[in-house]
This record gives C-alpha cells, structure tokens and sequence, in this order.
C-alpha cells in the first residue's frame, strides 16, 4: 500500500472516493470539518435511517460527487464520548474493507472528520494506519491467483494535524503494521515453508538494512551450550534445532537490556504423545512466541528507540521419529536441573528452559517470554486476552500499560507456591508436567520460572488463546491465520523501558 499525505481541498476534481467519519446526535450526524454538501448527503441518509453512524457502520455513495469527489465512503465512529484509539484502529480496517468491497484502488481520507476524538489527534491517526494495514493483510503467498485490491491512499491533512506531522505519524505506523504482518507471515507459513533453519533465515532476512546483529546456533552450538531441553524435543525431528539470537543497541553498552524470549516450535505434533488429529495443523502457529519476537526486534530496530533488547527463539520441531523422546526420559536444562518428561507434547517448557537460562546469563534488566503454551490458556481466557504471570508487579504493569498503548488485551493471571509444588518430578528436580489436572497455563509458568535468573524481572506471556484466528475479536486480524499479537505491546513496553 501506497500512502501520500497532501492538504485536502474541495476543489480538487478528484476522481477517487473520500473517506469521511461521522458521528450520531439526537436528531442529526456530524461529519467534523466537512463541506455542507458531504454533511446534506449524509444526513440524508442518517434521516431516513439507512445510516445510524455507529462504530463499523459504514455506507458508500455512488456517483455522489460530493466534496470534490467521484464517490464518497461514511464510516460510523459511534458516540463521541465513547471514541478510543482501539475504535480509530477498527475504523482504519472498515476503511480498507469497505473499500475492497466496492473495488476501489484509491481513496482519499478526511482526517478532521477522523480525528476531532482523539486525543491526541496524532495517536488517533497512527492508530487508524494501523487499522487499515493490518486489515490488508492477505496471505496469498501460495495462491496462484491474487487479488488486486486498493493501493494507493492520500490522508487528507485539514486543520487537526500538519502534514509535516501526519508524515512522521504514518511512519511509524508503517513500521508497526509491518512488522506485525511478518509476524503473521512468519505464523501462516506451513511447517514445511517454515522450519527452525528457515525461520532463523526469515529473522536474519528481515533485519537486513537494519542496525540489528541477528545469528543462529546451529545443532553443534546448541550442544556446546547443553541445552538439553532444546536438544531432547528437537531429536525426534529430521530438522535441526536452531537458537535464533537478535541484538539492537540502540543506548549505552552499561544500560541493562531487556530480553525477549520467544517460543519457535515451527510443528508440535506432540511427539510420542501424539495429538489428535483434529485441528493438528494449527500447529504450525506453535512458533507465533517466537514470530512475534521477531517482528518486535525489527520495529524497534527500524524505529530506533533509545533502548538495548536482546532476543533469542529457541526453534524446533517436535516430532515422533526413531530417535525422538520417550515419555519418562529424564533431560538435563543448560542450568543443570533435571526434568523428567512425562508428557512429550508440554515441550515448549522444554525449550525455554533453556532460552530462559541463556537470556539470565546477559544479565538483563528484564526478561519478557511469549509463548503458544498451554490449551489450558485457552479455556481459561479464550481469545480475547493474553494471559501474563510474572515475579516482578512494576513489569507486569508495564506490560499492562504497553497493551493499553497498542489496543492489545492482556489478563495478569496468579502464580503462586502451590504451582511450583504441582511441577516437582518423583525422578528428577522437575516434572514437565502436573500432578494435578487445572491450571494448566499457571503450572507451565511456574516451570519456566526455575529457569529465570535470581532477581530478574520476569513477565511470561502465554498466547495459545491469541495468536491466531481472533478476526471474531478485531475486525483488523484475520477470521483465520496468525494476528501478530504482542508485536506492537512489546515495542511500546521498548520505548518506554
Ligand atoms: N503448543 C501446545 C499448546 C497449545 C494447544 C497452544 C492448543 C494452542 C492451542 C503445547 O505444546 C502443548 O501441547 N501443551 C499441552 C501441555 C500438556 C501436555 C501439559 C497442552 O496444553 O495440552
Ligand atoms: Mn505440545
Ligand atoms: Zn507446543
């Protein structure tokens, strides 16, 4: 998608379509800033009822040729008390899908009547750039026939925000949805399109131009590092493991960094304890942790905030071949504690054990884990929030402001002592599984805590209900394939660390 930013001017003998937004009020609709011939016409219709201007509400004017325009777009914003940035960000969507319905390749959008709401007019229009380029996201890469569909956009600059300014806002929310949308290529690639080697080349592709420093262990390093919760899911599998690593400096070499973690399980079919078969395939989203620490890494790089991150996605896939893990097998961490593997299908624990330790050695000032975890995750919030446990009450507030920032929805979720008593192995110092049946994503969170360094700040993100298929949620994801969640709470958690 195209994007220009010009001064609007009602004489402009366009021949697109302009996009206006529109509020209701007792007896009429406003359209803020708007000529009184786009105002008549919409009334017109707010009168008779076909258009309430309600949030998602749209309605196209044909031949109107109104405001200088061929056609002309309303959007609903709702009462205007109740506007959110989150609402800008669902009419950018709406935008591109209605406009994708009548088939136009380019609009022009009015931003006075967008951003009388929003407070401050800027984050209300970075919000709704990122609306409209999340929503465009279409996964055709193996389709031999693709849609053309609109690709050109010119905001409309009035009196709210310069065009100085819309030009650097919709920079940055090029950026944001960008790398949300690697995220989800990343995600929807099947697993033979998106192996651990694969995936490692994707992270090390898409930083190229960037100041980020990206290298991946190969099977030998890995080894070297005796990661053996890596090594042990990855053994069933005729692919080697890899462990991805993605440096930005972006402030002095003494500032503390913070770590992502980032689960890459590129397939789980469970390994020995094979999953059933219905819906196996979505489990080559099982690497959307890892996914998303990637297209984070590359947004913080490409805004180049004052911050130091490291990121590391242990990937893998977990199969059942000759070699593969038995359940009861007893695996040694990187940091020298044993696990006895009572269920080979928990063993994205398994692998980030060992990140875990890794990521404790930097020293960090902070480690952020995302992980498909546990279907357990799933019952418990189902896909709306992403649920957070932690050690640290000023990180996880963090991690709560950022989602509020970006429109995500995370839950701080209870991790407490009778967890960790539920994860202790009869054979070894840990079980990768429960001794209790319920709160299933609270006892894996409590596993990976072993493995977090003393006194580091940790929050864990379990995404199992979020990474994928959330379009019922928000009109800007896919109805099916991966959403990118937390690509965009991670940067704003960066920025502000
Ligand atoms: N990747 C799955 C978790 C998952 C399941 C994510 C469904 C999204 C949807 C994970 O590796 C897994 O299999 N977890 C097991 C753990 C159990 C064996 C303790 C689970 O949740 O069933
Ligand atoms: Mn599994
Ligand atoms: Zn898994």
């Amino acid at each position: 998608m195209k994007f220009q930013v010009k001064k609007l001017s009602s004489d402009a003998e366009e021949t697109g379509t302009l996009v206006v937004f529109t509020t209701p009020s007792k007896k009429s609709v406003s359209v803020d800033g708007a000529d009184q011939e786009i105002l008549l016409t919409v009334e017109e219709a707010f009168t008779n009822k076909v258009f309430e201007a309600q949030p998602k509400e749209s309605l196209f004017f044909r031949n109107s040729y109104v405001g200088g325009f061929k056609h002309l777009l309303a959007i609903g914003l709702g009462d205007t008390k109740k506007i959110s940035n989150e609402n800008l960000r669902e009419a950018g969507a709406v935008t591109y899908q209605q406009l994708k319905a009548q088939k136009a390749l380019t609009a022009t959008v009015h931003l006075d009547s967008l951003l009388k709401q929003s407070k401050p007019a800027t984050d209300g229009l970075q919000a709704f750039v990122e609306g409209l380029l999340l929503a465009a996201y279409d996964f055709d890469h193996f389709k031999s026939k693709k849609t053309t569909s609109l690709d050109s956009v010119t905001l409309g600059c009035g009196k709210l925000v310069t065009t100085a300014k819309a030009k650097s806002v919709l920079e940055v929310a090029e950026i944001l949805a960008e790398a949300t949308n690697l995220t989800r290529i990343l995600g929807d690639s099947p697993g033979n399109k998106m192996t651990p080697t694969l995936l490692a080349k994707a992270a090390a592709d898409a930083a190229k131009g960037t100041k980020l420093k990206v290298t991946a262990l190969t099977k030998a390093q890995i080894e070297k590092e005796k990661m053996g919760g890596l090594l042990g899911v990855a053994q069933g599998s005729s692919e080697d493991p890899r462990f991805i690593i993605m440096e930005y400096k972006g402030a002095a070499a003494s500032k503390k960094p913070l770590c992502l973690v980032g689960k890459g399980l590129t397939f789980d079919s469970g390994g020995i304890d094979l999953k059933p078969p219905a819906n196996m395939h979505e489990m080559k989203y099982d690497m959307q942790g890892g996914a998303a620490v990637i297209g984070a890494m590359i947004a913080i790089a490409k805004l180049k905030l004052k911050v130091n991150v490291v990121a590391y996605v242990p990937s893998s896939e977990n199969m059942s071949g000759a070699s593969a893990m038995k359940p009861g097998d007893v695996l040694t961490a990187r940091n020298g504690k044993t696990i006895e593997v009572l269920n080979t299908d928990a063993e994205g624990r398994l692998i980030l054990m060992d990140a875990l330790s890794y990521a404790s050695d930097r020293k960090p000032g902070a480690i952020i884990d995302l992980a498909t975890l546990t279907g357990a995750m799933v019952v418990a919030l189902g896909n709306s929030h992403t649920g957070i446990y932690g050690n640290d009450d000023k990180l996880i507030n963090k991690v709560k402001e950022g989602a509020d920032r970006s429109g995500e929805k995370v839950w701080h979720m209870p991790l407490i002592s009778d967890h960790h008593d539920d994860m202790k192995g009869t054979h070894a110092d840990l079980s990768n599984l429960s001794s209790t049946r319920y709160a299933g994503s609270a006892t894996a969170a409590a596993f990976l805590s072993n493995f977090v360094g003393e006194g580091i700040p940790w929050v864990h993100c379990d995404i199992a209900g979020t990474g994928w298929n959330t379009g019922n949620r928000q009109n800007y994801s896919p109805a099916k394939g991966a959403s990118g969640v937390m690509v965009r709470t991670l940067v704003e958690v960066a920025r502000k660390f």
